[in-house]
């Protein structure tokens, strides 16, 4: 179990993250969601040790990160958003080298090896050095030398960023398998998909602050029984948005080639949506889909995660 309570980081007077508090639970995989420099990686740095805070406190199976740190670090495996192998060396050697750093030996180490180049799929390129690797995967083997010593409390900061689909399957499959085998995850994305089809407990972060969090579901349920409609195409910016308002409609973006609206049974009024976007410019293409977290993102903020930074 990890325990944040109060955290604050600051950067000379740059407050990086602004007094946070969650608990990521045993057998549950707690998503921290937000833009870049939201201050995800600064919160995943105070829970590890890397970073001090500057206030607050964490606390990892009961032990404080800063006063028990032997402690409270034991149980801990790290993927860091930077990866952290030796590129001459080959994946095994690589595994040799992080197992020992926990204590593992002899035996059980190599046979903890295998365990984990098959939870990433990596078996049959143990022996190549890790220079010849693919993005992709590196960050499997990065994923691996983290989780040679079972931890109970696992920090992933963005494990997925610019990998390969096959690889992207085999992180988030190696991720929901230690999950079952009761581990407490802390997974920081911005990828809203994945953030919705892996996470048990959500926190939606900006701009070193928590704008929302809970279950998908519940926060699903922030958008209210509502659809997304997308219509992409050519529009006026700044257009008055009145026509779609008297029908119902909460407009969340209106851009040079995107509108997006929320609005109560899509498929019903869609007629009368079209026609009213008909007049502030030309829909090339309409897209309707359950409310999603990047829409109440957007709600929440005004921006789109994706160009929230
Ligand atoms: N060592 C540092 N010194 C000064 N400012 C920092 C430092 N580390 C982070 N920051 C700032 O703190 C803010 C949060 O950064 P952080 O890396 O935690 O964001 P993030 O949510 O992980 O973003 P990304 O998605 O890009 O990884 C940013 O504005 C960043 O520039
Ligand atoms: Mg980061």
């Amino acid at each position: 179990m990890i325990e944040v309570k109060n955290l604050s980081k600051s950067f000379g007077a740059f407050e990086a993250v602004k007094g946070i508090s969650f608990t990521a639970s045993t057998g549950q995989i707690f998503g921290l969601l937000g833009p870049n420099g939201a201050g995800k990686s600064t919160t995943i740095n105070c829970i590890s040790g890397l970073v001090k805070a500057t206030s607050g406190s964490v606390s990892i199976n009961n032990f404080n990160i800063a006063t028990q740190a032997v402690k409270a670090k034991q149980s801990l495996g790290i993927v860091p958003q930077e990866l952290a192998l030796y590129d001459d060396l080959s994946a095994h050697e690589n595994l040799s080298f992080w197992g020992s750093a926990y204590g593992l030996s002899g035996k059980t180490l190599e046979n903890r090896i295998q365990e984990v180049l098959l939870d990433v799929g990596l078996e049959s390129r143990q022996k190549e050095p890790v220079k010849q690797f693919s993005g992709g995967m590196k960050r499997r083997l990065n994923f691996a030398c983290a989780i040679l010593h079972k931890p109970s409390a696992l920090l992933l900061d963005e494990p997925t960023v610019g990998v390969d689909p096959q690889s992207r399957e085999h992180l988030l499959q190696a991720t929901i398998k230690l999950k079952e085998a009761g581990t407490a995850v802390i997974y920081t994305t911005h990828y809203m998909e994945e953030a919705e089809r892996l996470c048990d407990q959500l926190l939606i972060m900006d701009k070193g602050q928590v704008i929302a969090a809970g279950t998908v579901e519940a926060l699903r349920q922030q958008m209210g029984e509502r659809d997304l409609i997308t219509l992409k195409g050519r529009y006026q910016e700044g257009a008055n948005m009145q026509l779609l308002e008297d029908i119902g409609a909460q407009v969340l973006e209106l851009s040079h080639q995107e509108v997006r609206i929320l609005i109560p049974e899509a498929s019903k009024c869609l007629t009368k949506v079209l026609e009213s976007v008909a007049k502030i410019g030309k829909v090339h293409q309409v897209n309707i889909q359950q409310a999603n977290l990047e829409s109440l993102f957007i709600k929440l903020t005004g921006r789109a995660l994706r160009d929230a930074a």
